[in-house]
């Protein structure tokens, strides 16, 4: 089956043999057939969905040389649908780049090597700024391999995850291949709900990943009532790894509203690939000791640390008031475009979300449909397949690629692609 998905016989979606067919053509038992389905699933290959039997998943992790849920974009088409920060927008990196060349000096060797002091101090004022506790800090290769090594380290495969729904594509994919079980938490625009993180926590999960504000795909941020609302659920909860991701940094417009230390085991990662370029590949994670301990102790005996080129180029962006003011420029950019098509998608009858971020919502009532019609009118738009467990269909819309002028005839095409779903976006 590997194999297949590998050399694109087998594609994303593809049913596999029904168990008792397959165990019968390989002359071998039905529990050995059983076995290797169960393997697969484990490692984020395929999922079985009741009736609908066991499927390959829609990005396995493995290289394929056809790994598409997506088709391309017609030619001609506008993509709409790659959730990128705008380019256009991102910070040149090349003059602190050519200032590192001026003052780097002997090379770095393994002893050296660790967190830059400096980093950890510029992050650590920026956090606390939010009110994130920030004594015990690290750095990551971006905001998932943070994630990643949380997970490792604090739950086992077959535990459960609790993950918003409709959530972070790449999210479901790694909890997929780290053989976690994702219990969706429904999210309205102010985050996650407090009945729908109850039932993750009554039913078992060992972990609940937060996103505070430019949640992928709808865009909600948590607000100070969620904030607290969640707070109170959380308190004291020692069987859990609260994890939170702020994607947005310093593009964010609105407050932070924290849950950082609701939980003896938190862990808050921060990435610079919203703001500074996801080229970056850098987060800083902050935590209670042990979680940090844990991350940073895995590192050390794996990949090692993120390079101090990297963590100097970050640091040297975080000091410059020029790039402060680029950042401040790129997010007005981002609200006004995203609040533009809001607006104009409202005014066409449509009830779409996108509170804070880079995306845009649109509960549409067949994903498909939405998807085909839109491409026929040359946009290319993401399908909310990759973003769903059990939440209402919708596309994602991402605006970086969007001028002013683009609102309207997009609205419009939006609008003749979609009937109006006033259901809203969750399950
Ligand atoms: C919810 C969310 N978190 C984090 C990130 C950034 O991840 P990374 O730091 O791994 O680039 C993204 C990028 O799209 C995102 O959508």
């Amino acid at each position: 089956m590997e194999t297949g998905i590998r050399a694109g016989d087998l594609a994303p979606g593809d049913a596999l043999p029904a168990v008792r067919a397959l165990a019968a053509e390989l002359g071998v038992s039905p529990a050995t057939v059983a076995k290797a389905y169960q393997e697969l699933r484990q490692r984020g290959l395929v999922v079985t969905a009741g009736r609908h039997g066991t499927r390959v998943r829609p990005r396995p992790p493995v290289a394929s040389r056809r790994s598409a849920l997506m088709p391309p974009p017609l030619p001609g088409a506008r993509d709409v649908s790659a959730g990128n920060p705008d380019s256009r927008l991102l910070p040149p990196l090349g003059p602190h780049l050519a200032a590192l060349a001026a003052e780097l000096r002997a090379p770095v060797g393994y002893a050296a090597s660790a967190v830059l002091p400096e980093l950890a101090a510029a992050a650590r004022e920026r956090l606390a700024t939010d009110g994130v506790p920030a004594d015990e800090i690290t750095v990551t290769g971006g905001a998932l391999d943070g994630i990643e090594r949380l997970l490792a380290a604090h739950v086992r495969p077959g535990d459960a995850v609790a993950v918003e729904d409709p959530g972070w594509a790449n999210l479901l994919d790694l909890v997929a291949a780290l053989g976690l079980r994702a219990i969706g938490v429904p999210v309205d625009d102010e985050g996650p709900t407090a009945p729908g993180v109850r039932a993750a926590l009554a039913a078992g999960a060992r972990a609940l990943i937060v996103t505070s504000r430019a949640q992928n795909p709808t865009g909600a941020a948590v607000s100070a009532g969620r904030a607290a609302e969640l707070r109170a659920l959380l308190a004291g909860r020692a069987d859990l790894l609260l994890i939170e991701d702020d994607h947005a940094a310093e593009l964010a417009r609105v407050p932070l509203h924290p849950l950082a230390g609701a939980t003896p085991a938190w862990a808050f990662v921060r990435s610079v690939s919203k703001p500074y370029g996801p080229d970056l590949r850098l987060a800083v994670l902050a935590g209670d000791e042990a979680t940090v301990a844990r991350v940073a102790g895995r590192a050390r005996v794996g990949a090692g640390w993120v390079s101090t080129v990297l963590q100097r180029l970050v640091l040297a962006l975080w000091r410059d008031p020029a790039t402060g003011g680029l950042v401040r420029r790129a997010a007005e950019s981002y609200d006004r475009r995203r609040d533009g098509l809001v607006d104009a998608l409202a005014a066409r009858g449509l009830a779409a979300h996108g509170r804070t971020g880079i995306n845009v919502w649109v509960p549409v009532p067949d994903e498909t449909v939405a998807v085909t019609a839109l491409r026929d009118a040359g946009w290319s738009v993401a399908p909310g397949a990759l973003n769903r467990i059990a939440a209402a269909p919708g596309v994602r819309i991402t605006v970086s690629t969007l001028d002013e002028a683009d609102l309207g005839p997009l609205a419009d095409a939006v609008a003749r692609a979609v009937r109006p779903s006033p259901a809203g976006f969750s399950a």
